[in-house]
């Protein structure tokens, strides 16, 4: 088979050189993008008079038979064809003969393989939008049942404070929007269009590029030829998006991976997302979440790459660049495949309420409270906090909590503690106390719950 590159060369490829460089074992998944940007290339094409309107009508609907044999797998890939432009365009140039010969007109397959990039990222980009709303969702859903149960607050996973349980549904909630809202950005500079930089310098042909542009939804053509040739910022800027979704899924899968163990016993999860061991009959292993943890280095892993593999990298395209692919969309089938499975354990998990309250006294979870209390009365921060310490190590001497110390025992250590200290000691009076904006209140976090609420109505 002649190569569509072919004119200069006299001796053959060697079929080692061609199983080394080809890209079609893993860029077959651009064919519908290809042949939507083809298309668009084609209807400009025809606009400036580069195609009659028959030849780009041919062109467009051959386009469409190629796209849905692929779709339907009948469409062979052969490696000495390369890559799938090179695949779609022989096979519409056997169709069609030297109409299918006129459609890369003006284009190259720098930009060509540019363009199919970014519309995959666009659609990319808008498929894990949908998913991390569903995410979101799944939290927002299960809230209202968790908003009158209290659990520990953690830092240095030490016991801190005690908040209401659906607190921690919207803490993810917002960590996914920000995700969101990072994709969205990063959204906006992927849509300019690559189209018709064609290698490096652009074309003197007389191409409409922002025609090509507007019919694939971009908002503008890319303003340097070189640049476009070049550029694989966009990948760069949607896969580090991809691995902070991939940090919080982790968070995420950790932290429930704890409470679902014997010393913590916070958290069940359904049956269908946890796993059995093949020696000890008693195990539920959380292996799904273990993996959404675990594959969260795939996905962060798209990022080192792609940016060892640009960096050095001279103006302008060089076929260091084929290999982008690979990682790119590794991260995106690993996100989704993370993302599709977690609504299902996030309404599915059942808090195991009776484990929680049997040891929410444990830890001194009202002792920030208590140092509030003690600043309400009057006392200077450092010293309420340092009296406050003081009855914490009487207490750990005791063995006991600092609710059932005395009002004499209170007073010794600081004479301001009246009667009224019994309404901020213990678990739910402390997080009763919560009132400020963005609290683990029970007041302030159902504020919170509403606006979640409104935004899926
Ligand atoms: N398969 C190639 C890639 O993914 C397409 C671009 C090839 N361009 C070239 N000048 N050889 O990068």
């Amino acid at each position: 088979m002649a190569k569509a590159w072919g004119g200069r060369f006299e001796g053959k490829t060697d079929p080692r050189v061609e199983r080394f460089t080809e890209s079609i074992s893993f860029d077959a998944r651009l064919a519908a993008v290809d042949i939507t940007g083809s298309q668009a290339h084609a209807r400009m094409q025809a606009k400036v008079g580069l195609l009659t309107q028959a030849e780009c009508d041919a062109i467009c609907a051959t386009l469409e038979t190629i796209g849905a044999e692929i779709a339907r797998g009948e469409f062979p890939f052969r490696v000495e064809l390369e890559d799938i432009h090179m695949h779609i365009e022989s096979a519409l140039i056997s169709r069609l003969g030297d109409v299918g010969r006129k459609l890369h007109t003006g284009r190259s397959r720098n930009d060509q393989v540019a363009t199919d990039l970014k519309l995959y990222i666009r659609g990319a980009i808008d498929q894990i939008d949908g998913l991390l709303a569903d995410v979101q969702h799944a939290f927002v859903e299960r809230s209202p049942n968790d908003l009158d149960i209290v659990i520990p607050g953690y830092t240095h996973l030490q016991r801190a404070q005690p908040v209401i349980a659906a607190h921690y549904w919207l803490a993810y909630c917002e960590k996914f929007q920000r995700d969101r809202e990072r994709l969205a950005d990063c959204r906006r500079r992927v849509n300019i269009s690559p189209l018709g930089a064609a290698a490096l310098a652009g074309t003197s042909l007389p191409i409409d590029r922002d025609y090509s542009a507007k019919l694939l939804g971009f908002t503008a053509p890319a303003a340097n030829s070189l640049d476009v040739s070049s550029d694989r910022d966009f990948l760069i800027e949607f896969t580090s998006c991809l691995a902070l979704i991939a940090a919080h899924l982790s968070t995420w899968a950790e932290e429930w991976i704890l409470w679902c163990t014997t010393e913590f016993g916070y958290l069940k999860l359904p049956d269908a997302y946890t796993t059995g061991s093949s020696i000890m009959p008693q195990k539920r292993n959380p292996d799904v979440l273990e993996l959404v943890r675990g594959k969260s280095a795939r996905v962060m892993a798209a990022v080192p790459h792609l940016l060892t593999l640009v960096k050095g990298l001279p103006l302008a395209y060089n076929r260091d660049l084929q290999e982008d692919k690979i990682a790119v969309f590794d991260a995106v089938d690993t996100i989704v495949a993370c993302l599709e499975l977690a609504p299902a354990i996030i309404v599915g998990a059942a808090l195991q309420t009776d484990r929680i309250a049997a040891r929410l006294e444990e830890g001194f979870l009202d002792a920030t409270t208590l140092m509030e209390y003690l600043i309400k009365k009057g006392v200077p921060m450092r010293t309420a906090h340092e009296t406050v310490g003081k009855l914490v190590a009487l207490c750990d001497g005791k063995k006991c909590r600092l609710a059932e110390l005395s009002l004499s025992e209170l007073q010794t250590a600081c004479s301001q503690i009246q009667a009224d200290v019994s309404q901020v000691l213990g678990a739910h009076n402390a997080v009763a106390a919560l009132k400020s904006y963005g609290s683990g209140g029970r007041a302030a976090v159902a504020q919170q719950l509403e606006l979640w609420k409104q935004k899926f109505a």
